[in-house]
């Protein structure tokens, strides 16, 4: 019995200290013991931070201290039953940067569609001055000496082309009163080196042009040029595409043998054995290139121009008759 009385009184005992136990521990009571926890680390803080706290605070740490504050009011007695404190420095930290990020991503989808509807831009390459359906080019290349002018004076009169020599219309620019490339041009002749391309295209566009409005021809014989990539490139591109390169190849010996007996007469200041070296150099460096682009595109007719000038134009005649058709 007695056993069973003391078993009574202890569950009693067990019961009344469950029931009691939630009482003790209410939000206020937290809230007191934190804020007693709080105030313990605010007096142990070092009194510089103390006293920099208590001064005015600056609007960050004002910001930062309103938490503290209802935290504190938690702790008043008067206030017993508030609500426990919320993580609320989180929220003000983070928050900001939320819409910033989310306002970001909009923008950034916003710009991505409108790109994706916008047409793809094009840029639509400069068409050439002259049509090559409606005018016919022919470049006529070989080193210094081969013969061009020669078998081009032939092919004038017998098939109607216009001669437009690259290196007479330059010749003439030079000595054109007033000219601003006169003395490049000059230097350039003198050192066998190439005159740079705009000058050279802009006096072939213009001879070309001249040419169809006065005598209403529109073939062309193009001779020593292209001399350069550049010059090819941009001529094809705004004067008019060639339909092919008449290449005359001849040995440099033989061609060095002509120019220097040229030179008797000619009165040119590059028909001389020290230009004739760098003219040949520069051939090779320089134009030969050319030609080789040509070949690749298969638009190269090739006559070995070694022989005698009217054996040289029987081979021309008979090559291009085989690219052009007999009356090309
Ligand atoms: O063709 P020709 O031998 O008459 O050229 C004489 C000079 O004119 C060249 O050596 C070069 O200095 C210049 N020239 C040029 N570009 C061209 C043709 C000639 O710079 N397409
Ligand atoms: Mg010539």
């Amino acid at each position: 019995m007695a056993a069973t009385a003391s078993g009574r009184q202890a569950w009693r005992q067990l019961v009344r200290t469950s029931c009691r136990g939630p009482a003790t521990t209410t939000p206020s009571t937290y809230s007191r013991l934190a804020f007693r926890r709080l105030a313990s680390s605010t007096t142990q803080a070092s009194p510089r931070r103390a006293a920099t706290q208590s001064s005015s605070p600056s609007p960050s740490s004002f910001l930062r201290q309103q938490p503290l504050a209802q935290r504190s009011s938690y702790s008043s007695g008067s206030q017993g039953k508030s609500t426990p404190p919320r993580n609320s420095n989180n929220q003000v930290k983070f928050w900001p940067f939320l819409i910033i990020i989310a306002c970001g991503s909009g923008g950034y989808m916003l710009l991505v569609n409108r790109r994706i509807e916008m047409p793809p831009t094009t840029t639509k390459p400069p068409s050439p001055a002259f049509s090559p359906t409606d005018v016919t080019v022919l470049f006529v290349l070989g080193g210094p000496g081969a013969g061009k002018g020669t078998q081009c004076a032939r092919l004038v009169r017998d098939y109607h082309f216009t001669h437009l020599s690259a290196g007479d219309l330059l010749r003439a620019e030079q000595d054109r009163p007033g000219s601003q490339y006169g003395q490049l041009i000059r230097d350039c002749i003198k050192d066998g080196a190439i005159v740079p391309m705009e000058v050279t295209v802009a006096l072939l566009e213009n001879a070309m042009r001249e040419t169809i409005t006065t005598s209403k021809n529109k073939k062309f014989l193009i001779d020593g040029f292209p001399r350069k990539m550049d010059q090819a490139l941009k001529f094809e591109e705004v004067v008019c595409p060639a339909k092919l390169v008449l290449f005359y190849d001849c040995p440099e010996a033989e061609m060095e043998k002509r120019l220097l007996e040229r030179g008797k007469t000619s009165g040119r200041a590059d028909d001389n054995a020290d230009s004739i070296r760098k003219r040949f150099r520069t051939f090779v460096e320089t134009s030969m290139p050319v030609v080789d682009h040509y070949e690749s595109e298969d638009r190269v007719v090739k006559v070995d121009a070694t022989s005698t000038p009217d054996g040289v134009y029987a081979d021309t005649q008979t090559k291009l008759k085989k690219v052009l058709g007999d009356k090309f």
